[in-house]
């Protein structure tokens, strides 16, 4: 979209070791210069590498975020990590409602919600997913199903806060197969209208990213897309080169 800065974010899932989380952030770093001016960078460790990672990246202009957040500040919530506290750790963002949360602990569109407004509060960027599965699609639900999460997941202060919506067609994570282009350019004008209808003119610009087996080869037809600004990377994201690669096409 004109006037976007696209954003290109990295979701390393549930991989390496401490050590390897500070040489992919530092990888990351070093070949950055190259496409900073054209876009943000966000990485995305599990929580118990963020120290690290944002260790690496100090003082460079690469985002750090996590994977999730607590809906609430703090209190007696074992195992949950808060909003405040990734801060105080070094993030800038935090993807919410990933469909593998969805499937693994059974999020709701309404604890989304609430995750994403612990998260606005606490000074955060949202990342929030939404996507339909391979089901949806063939019955021709795709459009209402996402259209029915963004309504549910996304509080009223989301456009406000720069919150970033990735859409994120289940079938196509992790699998190498993706929406044809005319299916990821129909979702997010859908995506579009269904943000500025809500939010109005703040949400012209909210940034919306396509997240499903982007990889280098790829990259330059996804994000040419109109009201596609950026994308949500997993398996690619955990090579620095393939990373920076797909960063270069934008
Ligand atoms: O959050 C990004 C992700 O779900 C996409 O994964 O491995 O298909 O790029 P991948």
């Amino acid at each position: 979209t004109p006037d976007i800065r696209p954003l290109i974010a990295g979701n390393w899932k549930m991989h390496g070791t401490a050590r390897e989380a500070a040489q992919l952030a530092e990888a990351v770093r070093a070949g950055a210069g190259a496409v900073t001016a054209r876009c943000d960078l966000l990485v995305c460790p599990p929580f118990v590498h963020i120290h690290a990672a944002s260790a690496a990246i100090a003082w460079q202009p690469i985002a750090v975020g996590a994977q999730d957040c607590s809906p609430h500040a703090k209190g007696a919530h074992t195992g949950d990590v808060s909003a405040p506290m990734l801060v105080d750790a070094g993030c800038a963002y935090v993807i919410l409602g990933h469909s593998e949360r969805r499937a693994d602990h059974g999020e709701t569109d309404a604890q989304v919600r609430a995750k994403t407004e612990a998260a606005i509060a606490a000074g955060l960027i949202p990342v929030v997913c939404v996507g339909e599965s391979e089901a949806q699609r063939d019955a021709g639900e795709a459009e209402s199903v996402v259209a029915a999460q963004l309504a549910g997941s996304l509080p009223d202060g989301f456009a406000a806060a720069k919150g970033v919506v990735a859409y994120e067609p289940v079938w196509a994570i992790g699998t190498g197969r993706t929406p044809t282009e005319a299916d990821i350019r129909a979702m997010h004008a859908r995506m579009r209208a269904e943000v500025t209808g809500r939010f109005g003119p703040a949400g012209g610009t909210t940034r919306l990213l396509y997240g499903g087996s982007v990889k280098p080869s790829n990259a330059a037809a996804i994000l040419a897309l109109p009201d596609v600004d950026g994308a949500l990377v997993g398996g690619a994201s955990l090579v620095a080169g393939d990373f920076l690669a797909i960063a270069a096409a934008v």
